[in-house]
């Protein structure tokens, strides 16, 4: 491209007051003329911060891609965004991801920038990074911060699908309070996000999938000094992407989504992949709906045997060769020739790689687990969809008939589910309401509900459990999710009652309460709401905007893009 057409160029490559006022006040920082004199600029999109413990390594990693992007002749600016920790964010930071969507999309529209690099690590910061770019969709590439070392607890490798089952030993009385905390520091022993395949993993495994990171992005720790060098490389790469005008439009193509959702089912990946992918999508403008994402018949096995559906963690994941090893294994089922960030197809991304450990990454013909991926679910439950992820259930309880254990919200399940007196056996079927996008509101990731201490006892560690709520990526149990339309707004979730009898069948991809339409109705015509809508600011926004997870829980009014043009000047 020619330099004078830079987009940066309407900007600083202006005559008069207004070229003054855009270079003038960069110049105080230092900056010589000549770098704002055709060079491309490049934003780094940074999602530093120590309240997002997952990517308070992101200021060193920023200065990695400063180096590559001075090396091949651009210009870096680094630029904060909103950043959504996992752990701290009440009440889920997924009432956010949106929000700073938004943030990422005008931060890039409204400034002199060519390309940029997306900084993206904990959960949520990935998708709502990649949501926003795309919807100005200039050259993009993304940099995943990488995950934690493995932890080692008293001799054992420990992540974070272990919080659960420490919890569970905690609550029984098997693992001391002492030891619990102990436990705290052994986890988390290193920079970086969830050790395990959740929903980081996941969506740093979904960015290499489709093509918008360099090959192996996804699972190099944090700590591993080859992170640095892939920042590195990737800041040199975005400026020759700004040169070939690379947009993110020509990697993002239904091709591309399609891989990506075939590689989350040999991962394992996270049932939040289906909500982030199909709001992406929707913003690039690629046709992506829940049917798309049943992948559990598609003949896909399980081929990574990573935490929480298998055994190993994120660190043996690269060691065996990574997210490339895996994709050339799934050559067969892949649309090879779509283009990535490098420009060139994207099995050049695996073509030459190789296994070095099988047992964390199997065969096609030796698979770690022939069942994977996602099922969605059908019924009169869930008319518009339900998602279930069948390798981290509990096969005897994939095709399962129970009466259902109702909780109106997650107040009423926190105030009845160690109750001695509650109604409940190993057969029966939890029911959480009140936990979808509008209802909570947020859509936490509460789905997973902890199982009655009284049943624990009784040796029960998995149980039906139904909410329109999310699940951790690091979570695992027999948990039918995203149940849409959500209860708030009146779906049939909302109409089940205590006793009424609720049929499973993974199998068939159904999912249904036994009571006739006419049942349906009658009890729907005295429905009231019991969630409150907020009166202002974000949350009203959201509540009042955002779809259901069956369409990715995005606002209607962000679907689609604007663009990267900006016509009128501020002065
Ligand atoms: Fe940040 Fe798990 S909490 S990735
Ligand atoms: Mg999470």
């Amino acid at each position: 491209m020619d330099n004078q057409k830079l987009r940066s160029q309407g900007w600083f490559g202006k005559r008069g007051k207004d070229g003054f006022i855009y270079r003038a006040w960069m110049k105080n920082q230092g900056i010589p003329g000549h770098e704002l004199a055709g060079k491309p600029v490049i934003g780094i999109c940074n999602t530093w911060s120590e309240l997002t413990p997952c990517n308070a390594h992101f200021r060193e990693l920023a200065e990695s891609v400063k180096h590559g992007i001075y090396e091949a002749g651009g210009f870096p600016v680094e630029f904060p965004v909103m950043s959504l920790g996992e752990t701290l964010i009440k009440p889920t930071a997924m009432l956010y991801r949106n929000l700073a969507s938004m943030d990422v999309e005008e931060s890039i529209r409204a400034n002199p920038i060519d390309g940029v690099v997306l900084l993206c690590g904990c959960d949520k910061t990935t998708p709502s990074l990649v949501m926003g770019a795309a919807s100005v969709n200039i050259p993009t590439i993304v940099v995943s911060g990488g995950p934690m070392l493995t932890g080692k607890f008293r001799g054992k490798d420990i992540g974070t699908s272990d919080v659960w089952r420490f919890s569970e030993d905690n609550r029984m009385g098997i693992m001391s309070d002492e030891e619990f905390l102990v436990a705290e520091a052994c986890m988390a022993r290193s920079r970086g996000h969830c050790a395990v395949m959740g929903t980081a993993s996941t969506m740093a495994c979904m960015v290499e999938s489709l093509g918008l990171s360099l090959a192996e992005n996804a699972a190099i720790p944090a700590a591993d000094s080859r992170r640095k060098a892939l920042a590195h490389m990737s800041g040199s790469r975005i400026v020759e992407m700004v040169r070939e005008d690379l947009k993110l439009s020509d990697v993002l193509t239904r091709q591309a989504f399609e891989n990506a959702i075939m590689v989350n089912a040999a991962i394992g990946g996270s049932t939040n992949f289906i909500i982030h992918l199909l709001a992406i999508a929707a913003r690039i403008g690629v046709d992506l709906n829940m049917n798309d994402f049943d992948t559990s018949l598609k003949g896909i096995p399980l081929l990574a045997n990573l935490q929480p559906s298998g055994k190993y963690f994120m660190e043996d994941f690269y060691y065996a060769g990574g997210l490339p090893v895996l994709m050339k294994e799934l050559q067969q089922f892949l649309h090879n020739d779509t283009i990535t960030v490098s420009g060139k197809p994207i099995d050049k991304n695996y073509e030459n790689s190789i296994c070095y450990n099988s047992d964390v990454i199997g065969t096609i013909e030796k698979p770690f687990n022939q069942i994977a991926g996602i099922t969605v679910l059908r019924g009169n439950i869930c008319e518009n969809g339900a998602v279930l992820k069948p390798s981290a259930a509990t096969p005897e309880l994939m095709v399962h008939t129970g009466r259902a254990v109702v909780f109106e919200d997650i107040e009423d399940y926190k105030a009845k589910i160690d109750d001695p007196e509650l109604d409940v056996d190993g057969n029966s079927v939890l029911v959480l309401k009140n936990c979808g996008p509008k209802g909570y509101p947020g859509m936490p990731e509460v789905g997973n509900m902890a199982i009655p201490t009284k049943l624990l006892e009784k040796g029960i560690h998995d149980m039906v459990r139904i909410s329109d709520g999310r699940m951790s990526g690091t979570g695992f149990g027999t948990v039918v999710l995203h149940v849409s339309p959500e209860a708030a707004i009146g779906g049939t979730l909302a109409i089940i009652q205590n006793g009424d009898i609720i049929k499973l069948d993974v199998l068939a991809g159904t999912l249904n309460v036994d009571l006739t339409d006419e049942e349906i109705a009658e009890r729907k015509s005295k429905w009231q709401p019991r969630h409150t809508v907020s009166s202002r600011g974000y949350v009203h926004l959201y509540q009042t905007h955002v779809e259901q997870a069956h369409l990715g829980a995005d606002m209607d009014f962000l679907k689609g893009g604007s663009g990267s043009k900006v016509t009128r000047d501020s002065h």
